[in-house]
């Protein structure tokens, strides 16, 4: 198995090489510097629907910067990136608000994507039963645990069916059977047809993905 900084396809991945599939994510050339400091330099990524790709790398590696230039809330110095379709996005750390209830969230970020309340509060209990999580009504999401407040944020990143969903580190805290739940969820969600990129320190499930995009600077180096 060999990774760049162009995202390899996988030679042993589980779903084969579905190369008349549409693009969904189509990122070229991304360059990025934050002061001197250049972190991605011709970066290329390209997931098809039904296609999962794996963002690997060191601590400040540029791996969340690629997943913000991807979901357009930060500006690359150079490139492009083109999505099809609807859009999800799990940051590194939880964007939810404390005083408010996981289902008040559901409610919430469902209709801010157009879906009504009850569809989206259904929508969100449905989401969360699969990562293990039963929601209490009460509970404001700044008294949830660590884990359950990151099922909160991997939930709403999910909640408007995206066509592309993009997740960074998304399971953190998470406990064993979560972990194995929420790549179950991955894997049904590729079945459905979604793009999906996963940022990940957790290396077991690289041969599973259909793409690994390595932005360890040596590997950069060397996808030039
Ligand atoms: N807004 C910013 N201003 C200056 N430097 C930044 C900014 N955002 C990120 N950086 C730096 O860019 C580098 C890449 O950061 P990034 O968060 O993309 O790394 P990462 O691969 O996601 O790391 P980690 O595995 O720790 O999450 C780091 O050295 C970081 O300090
Ligand atoms: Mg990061």
């Amino acid at each position: 198995m060999r990774y760049s900084a162009r995202a390899e396809q996988q030679l042993g991945g589980t779903s084969g090489p579905p190369s008349g599939r549409d693009v969904l994510l189509h990122a070229h050339g991304i360059v990025k510097s934050y002061g001197r400091r250049r972190v991605l330099d011709g970066v290329d990524l390209v997931v098809r629907a039904g296609e999962v790709a794996a963002i690997v790398g060191s601590n400040g590696a540029g791996k969340s910067s690629m997943l913000k230039i991807c979901a357009g809330l930060l500006a690359p110095d150079k490139g492009r990136v083109t999505i099809s379709g609807r859009l999800g996005y799990c940051p590194q750390n939880a964007g939810v608000m404390g005083f408010l209830t996981p289902r008040e969230h559901f409610t919430l970020f469902g209709t801010g994507r157009g879906m009504g309340g009850r569809d989206a509060d259904r929508r969100g209990r449905e989401l969360a039963s699969k990562l293990d999580w039963s929601v209490a009504r009460g509970t404001l999401a700044k008294d949830l645990s660590g884990g359950t407040r990151q099922k909160l944020n991997v939930v709403l990143s999910a909640l408007g069916e995206p066509d592309v969903l993009l997740l960074d580190e998304p399971y953190q805290g998470f406990d064993r059977g979560s972990y194995v739940d929420f790549w179950q969820n991955v894997w049904g969600w590729r079945d459905q047809g979604k793009a999906i990129v996963v940022v990940t320190h957790m290396l077991n499930q690289l041969d599973q993905v259909d793409h690994v995009l390595d932005l360890s600077p040596r590997k950069q180096e060397a996808g030039r």
